[in-house]
């Protein structure tokens, strides 16, 4: 592990993990387009996830977010979402911004991460908008309703919906005040989360790209590590003696 990047963490003071779905790739989580395979394949993304997709078929909406909760739920956080929870122990000062929905990192023990795009684990009203609670633990065949008579959503970001407002100013008072951004398993192409490193770059954040691929954000970023998440995390966990960091935190 480059010893730039040891002591730029043990230097740091306000650090940022920022996630995308390269994280989950090794819990088996397929990527967002990757989720539109077999029998949803014949869909265009803004068929399966966006307003005018639910009013048109808010079943098959339903049913493709009910299947994908169905694929998180039997997948298990991996060695980077563990290593990051405890890189985030060790730097409690930190923050975790993630694009992904999959709820991977509360399950590895992450208190709090900022979910920009929503989590799969949660409803909303699409008609009222209020937070409408956890998803069922047996969830009903049909589209529930809430109790203003409004169709029951995945509280995640469609295509042409804004990011949670609140969620998004935190994620940017973050990346803007970090002193080190760490980016990791994702192609960092949309925005506005995308930004989100390149503000942290312009405050004078030293800048760290975790992928297998070489990504827009490389030519940017003062240390490419050219690895999966799951390898290269536990190995940064490991060379500041955090010890070993694969076992289960909290689970959902
Ligand atoms: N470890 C680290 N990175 C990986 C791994 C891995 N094991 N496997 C793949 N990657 C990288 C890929 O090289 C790619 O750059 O993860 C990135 C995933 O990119 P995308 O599939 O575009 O996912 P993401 O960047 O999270 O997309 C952002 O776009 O699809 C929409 O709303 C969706 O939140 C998502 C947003």
């Amino acid at each position: 592990m480059p010893a730039a990047l040891i002591d730029r963490l043990r230097q740091a003071r306000r650090v940022v993990f920022f996630t995308g779905a390269g994280v989950s790739a090794e819990s088996g989580i397929p990527t967002f387009r990757e989720a539109q395979t077999g029998l949803w394949a014949r869909f265009r993304p803004e068929e399966l996830a966006s307003p005018e997709a639910f009013r048109e078929s808010p079943q098959r909406v339903w049913d493709w977010y009910a299947w994908r909760r169905s694929a998180c739920l039997a997948a298990r956080p991996n060695p980077a979402h563990h290593a990051i929870a405890a890189l985030q122990r060790q730097w409690p000062d930190s923050v975790l911004i993630t694009q992904n929905v999959d709820g991977l990192h509360r399950r590895a023990g992450s208190v709090e991460p900022l979910e920009l795009h929503g989590t799969l684990h949660r409803l909303a009203c699409f008609a009222c908008g209020r937070d409408a609670g956890d998803w069922p633990e047996n969830p009903p065949p049909s589209v529930p309703r809430c109790a203003c008579g409004g169709q029951l959503r995945p509280a995640v970001v469609w295509f042409g919906e804004a990011l949670p407002a609140a969620t998004l100013r935190r994620a940017v008072e973050a990346s803007e005040a970090a002193d080190l951004f760490v980016s990791i398993g994702t192609s960092a192409q949309v925005y506005p989360a995308a930004e989100l490193p390149l503000l942290a770059r312009r405050q004078g954040a030293w800048l760290v790209e975790v992928n297998p691929q070489p990504a827009p954000l490389s030519a940017l970023a003062d240390l490419c590590l050219h690895g999966a998440a799951g390898e290269v995390l536990p190995a940064l966990a490991a060379s500041l003696d955090l010890g070993c960091v694969d076992s289960p935190g909290a689970s959902l």
